[in-house]
């Protein structure tokens, strides 16, 4: 094969396999989504899900279980065992209720699109954002924001 003959065939095989992940049948789809919505590409959850555990500062772990069989250390994402799962549905509709009650400038009411307030907004990178730990953040926060109307009256 000469060179531009392989480049069209590599180019081929990337579209085919481009093609195979966003034009998924419905059967291999995600199995157990509640929110978020059901024809949500692969990329486009795995980028929700990274934000979750970004802004709460944890693994994907602390919202997903266990597959049943106990020496294999995977996850099984579609299981509801855990309550932290739980726990981030019922955020996530809090934020999506805030978001389109009072953010609702495009109205659009998909909980992944609008990203006025976020997990962010509270929760800092921390699990539980009225907790201990961020209480002592928010009293340097303040202390700082403290001193700095202090200098602006001088
Ligand atoms: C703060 C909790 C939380 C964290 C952290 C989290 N997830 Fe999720 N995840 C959820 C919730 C809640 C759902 C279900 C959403 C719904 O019902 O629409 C979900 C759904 C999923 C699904 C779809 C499963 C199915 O078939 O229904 C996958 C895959 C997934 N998460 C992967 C991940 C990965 C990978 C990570 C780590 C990078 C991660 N999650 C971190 C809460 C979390
Ligand atoms: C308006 C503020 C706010 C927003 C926005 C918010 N949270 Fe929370 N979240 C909290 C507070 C406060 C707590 C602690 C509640 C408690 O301790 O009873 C919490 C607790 C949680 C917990 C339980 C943590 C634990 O240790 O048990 C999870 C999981 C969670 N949030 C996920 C999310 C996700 C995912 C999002 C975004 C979709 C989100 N939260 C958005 C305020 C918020």
């Amino acid at each position: 094969m000469k060179k531009w003959q392989i480049s069209i065939a590599l180019l081929a095989i990337i579209c085919i396999t481009m093609g195979a992940t966003t034009t998924k049948a419905p059967d291999e789809g995600f199995k157990n989504l509640q929110i978020l919505p059901k024809d949500i590409s692969e990329k486009e959850l795995h980028n929700v899900m990274r934000e979750y555990s970004l802004s709460l500062g944890v693994r994907c772990g602390f919202c997903h279980a266990r597959v049943a069989d106990s020496t294999k250390k995977e996850l099984d994402f579609a299981s509801d065992a855990k309550d932290e799962k739980k726990i981030a549905r019922h955020m996530m509709q809090m934020t999506a209720y805030l978001n389109s009650n009072y953010f609702n400038f495009n109205n659009s009411t998909k909980p992944d699109t609008i990203h006025m307030i976020m997990c962010y907004t509270c929760h800092r990178g921390t699990q539980q954002p009225d907790g201990k730990s961020s209480r002592a953040q928010l009293d340097t926060l303040m202390m700082k924001m403290q001193q700095q109307m202090h200098k602006k009256q001088q």
